[in-house]
């Protein structure tokens, strides 16, 4: 139940390195499952729900080291069942299914429970599977999975009514790399972090094509071998320091940025106001704050559109920029809990089916708050660097699931920050 004081108006310069992504890594470290040969995976973000994944992969028998961001599994012997008090942890924990069922004929893992940004269904996923010639039982909240002559390659449209499945197209992927034949994904999801696991998986040995279209196609190979493969940086943290420059910036240079990831991100940064200087390789980018901004409108898509987890952090900086802006999650509709929060702060933001309205105001100033998911909590802290006073930003559990060091790099930058560690 660690806390954050957050001393806000410091302005934020100097350079800091963006860290591995979180959302490629947890497909990959699960994907190391299909096969007996070592796989060293580089740049793993140190952050809870990769250390989750880590401990699920033991508890199916793989030999797991760690040190610092490279991490080598072996998963030699393994078992098909997935504990659930691990798995109910962490809902990525269920990308697990597609590699166990792939490589052992069946796979038993708990039913994901509730989730606070929004109804999150995974029938996609047993859609996609039981496509490949799974059957598929649910019994006392496990999803009980069984393909006795193994899984058969086929062609399987993953569209959905919120669009594609990040994960659903990972797990599909994952379990057709190891099937008779070839698969056809149709709807696929398009994301940085599916090209990653196709590349990861194309490392092993898998034939795979398409990768980042709505269209992949996955030849099935008898086994695969090991690799050394190093994760994409995390699109997702760099645009959440992008922003923290914009409202709080005097020169900040992100390194270990791939420009390609961050196109959306960059043009909603532009259309309000703010600069974006990206070095000639795309490797380095720097934020500054406009003169003028300005309020502007957002709806978050599938990659290439807007991300829904960058949704939140916007929303921080659109509180306190003039004018209105009106910001709607097409893909977790009720994905506004920070609001209620930044409300607290003295933001004037409606929330109505599936859009926040936010009236911007001349600043916030400090309450004490809770954190109620990622990427939620992630807008408190940045509310709290502009707002006037000292802002607790409580369980902090929640940032430390997907950001590496937070406090660290925000004392790097000269914010004023104090993590408080529970007794
Ligand atoms: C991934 O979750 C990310 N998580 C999420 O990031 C991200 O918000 C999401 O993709 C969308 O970009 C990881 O990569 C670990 P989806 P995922 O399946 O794959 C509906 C963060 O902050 N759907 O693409 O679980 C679903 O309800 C996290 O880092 C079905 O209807 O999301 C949603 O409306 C939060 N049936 C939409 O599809 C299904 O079987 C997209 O969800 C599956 C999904």
């Amino acid at each position: 139940m660690d806390k954050l004081l957050v001393t806000g108006g410091n302005r934020l310069e100097g350079k800091i390195n963006i860290s591995g992504s979180k959302n490629a890594s947890l497909p990959i470290l699960a994907a190391a499952l299909l096969t007996e040969e070592p796989c060293i995976i580089r740049r793993v973000p140190d952050v809870s729900d990769t250390n989750y994944m880590l401990q699920i992969l033991r508890a199916l028998g793989a030999d797991v080291e760690r040190s610092s961001g490279t991490v080598r599994i072996v998963a030699k012997n393994i078992i098909p069942e997935a504990p659930y008090d691990l798995v109910r942890r962490m809902r990525a924990s269920i990308c697990v299914m597609g590699p166990l069922l792939s490589r052992l004929g069946r796979a038993s893992v708990s039913l994901p429970g509730g989730c606070i940004i929004g109804d999150r269904p995974v029938d996609l996923h047993l859609k996609g599977l039981q496509g490949l010639g799974a059957n598929i039982d649910v019994e006392g909240g496990n999803m009980l999975m069984e393909a006795g002559d193994g899984l058969i390659g086929a062609e399987i449209d993953m569209r959905g009514k919120h669009g594609p499945t990040v994960l659903g197209t990972d797990n599909l992927m994952m379990a057709a790399v190891l099937a008779e034949g070839v698969t056809v994904i149709e709807s696929a999801a398009s994301e940085p972090e599916v090209v990653d696991l196709a590349n990861f998986l194309i490392s092993l040995g898998a034939k795979i094509h398409g990768a980042g279209t709505r269209r992949i196609q996955i030849e099935g190979v008898p086994s695969l071998g090991g690799t050394d493969f190093t994760v994409i940086p995390d699109r997702i943290e760099a645009g959440t320091y992008m922003v923290a420059a914009a409202m709080m910036g005097n020169g900040v240079t992100l390194n270990r940025v791939n420009r390609t990831h961050l196109t959306s991100t960059t043009e909603v940064l532009l259309e309000s106001g703010h600069l974006v200087d990206f070095n000639a390789r795309g490797t380095s980018v720097t934020v500054t704050p406009g003169e003028a901004p300005q309020g502007c409108n957002i709806t978050t898509a599938p990659f290439p559109g807007f991300p829904t987890d960058m949704q939140a952090q916007f929303t921080a900086m659109l509180a306190t920029t003039p004018g209105l802006s009106v910001i709607e999650d097409t893909i977790f509709p009720q994905r506004f809990m920070h609001c209620a929060e930044m409300a607290r702060m003295g933001a004037e933001i409606d929330v109505d089916s599936g859009r926040a309205i936010v009236q911007g105001v001349e600043s916030l100033s400090a309450a004490p708050v809770m954190a109620s998911d990622l990427r939620a909590s992630a807008a408190l802290v940045l509310a709290a660097l502009g707002a006037k006073g000292t802002t607790e930003i409580n369980r902090l559990y929640h940032i430390d699931r997907g950001y590496e060091h937070i406090d660290e790099k925000l004392l790097l930058l000269g914010a004023d920050v104090e993590r408080v560690r529970s007794r």
